[in-house]
C-alpha cells in the first residue's frame, strides 16, 4: 500500500475539496456558507478533551503555529495558556471570525498569517516550540504538508483528524466514501522515519434535526431521504415537537515530542 499516494488521491475526492471542485466555488466562499461550524464544534464538544491533552504539554514561554486554525478551536484555549500563537489560515473569512472571538475573549497575544501552509517559509515566523494542525491537511502533497509542520517546530507536533469514517451520514449525503483516517498520516509519518504516538478521543453527542437538515448545504438528498436514512439507522430520538439525531465523532490525536 502506498499511503501517500492513496492519502493524496483520496483527499480531493471525499473532502471538501470535491465540492470547491464540482461547484468551482473558493476556499473561503466554501467556509462562508458554513456558518454553523462553530455552533457544531459546540454541540459535539470539539476540541474538548483533545485539547486538554495538548494543554499538559504547553508551558507559558511557548510559542505555537495552528496551520489552518479556522476559528480557532484551538487557537482560543491555546493562546491563554503560551506567550504567543500564530493562527495561519488561507480563508479572510475564517480569520475574521476567530479575530472576533479573539477579541472577545481578550486573547492579545494571537498574530495572523493570511495563507496556505506551502506558501509559507518557516523562518518568517521566528522561533516556534509546537506546531498543531487539525483537520487541515488539504494540500496536494501530504508529506511535504507533514515535513514542513514537523521541521518549524522545536519542540514538538499534534495532529488531529479523525478515526474511522466520520459521520457516514455525511458519505450518504455527499455519495462520497472516506476512505482516509489517521492510520494513513500514522503510516505516512512512519515511512517518513517519524514514530508518533496516538490517543483517540470519543465523543457521544445529539444535534437537533433540524440542524442536520442545515448542516448539508451541497447535498442532493431531500429532507424526506434524510429522515428516512437517520430512521432506518435508529438515530432518531422523537422529542415532545422535534427530534434529536443521535451521533458520534471519534477524532485521532497523533503527537511528536522531540
Ligand atoms: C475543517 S477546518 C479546521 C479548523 C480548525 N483547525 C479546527 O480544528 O476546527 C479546515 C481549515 O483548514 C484551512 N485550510 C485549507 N487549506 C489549507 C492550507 N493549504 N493550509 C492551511 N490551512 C488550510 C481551511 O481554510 C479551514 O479553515
Amino acid at each position: 500500500m502506498n499511503w501517500s499516494e492513496e492519502w493524496n488521491s483520496s483527499i480531493k475526492h471525499s473532502s471538501y475539496l470535491k465540492i470547491l471542485n464540482d461547484k468551482g466555488i473558493s476556499n473561503d466562499d466554501f467556509w462562508k456558507q458554513l456558518n454553523y461550524y462553530d455552533e457544531f464544534m459546540v454541540y459535539s464538544r470539539y476540541p474538548g478533551k483533545i485539547m486538554d491533552r495538548i494543554s499538559l504539554f504547553l508551558s507559558s514561554n511557548d510559542t505555537v503555529i495552528d496551520i489552518g486554525a479556522g476559528t480557532g478551536a484551538f487557537t482560543i484555549p491555546i493562546s491563554k495558556i503560551v506567550n504567543k500563537i500564530i493562527a495561519l489560515d488561507p480563508s479572510p473569512h475564517q480569520l475574521n471570525i476567530l479575530k472576533d472571538k479573539a477579541k472577545v475573549a481578550k486573547c492579545e497575544n494571537i498574530s495572523y498569517s493570511e495563507n496556505e501552509w506551502k506558501n509559507v517559509s518557516i523562518d518568517q515566523f521566528g522561533k516556534i516550540d509546537y506546531s498543531l494542525a487539525a483537520y487541515s491537511f488539504f494540500e496536494d502533497d501530504i508529506c511535504s504538508f507533514l515535513e514542513k509542520s514537523i521541521s518549524v517546530a522545536s519542540k514538538g507536533i499534534f495532529l488531529v483528524f479523525r478515526a474511522g469514517r466520520g459521520d457516514p451520514l455525511r458519505e450518504y449525503a455527499y455519495d462520497t466514501k472516506n476512505s482516509v483516517d489517521f492510520l494513513h498520516l500514522y503510516n505516512i509519518l512512519s515511512e517518513m522515519g517519524y514514530l508518533f504516538n496516538v490517543e483517540i478521543f470519543t465523543s457521544d453527542y445529539t444535534l437537533p434535526l433540524n440542524f442536520v437538515y442545515g448542516s448539508y448545504p451541497y447535498t442532493n438528498k431531500t429532507e424526506e431521504e434524510i429522515f428516512n436514512y437517520l430512521s432506518n439507522n435508529d438515530r432518531l430520538v422523537k422529542q415532545k415537537d422535534s427530534y434529536e439525531v443521535l451521533c458520534q465523532r471519534k477524532d485521532a490525536l497523533l503527537y511528536l515530542i522531540k
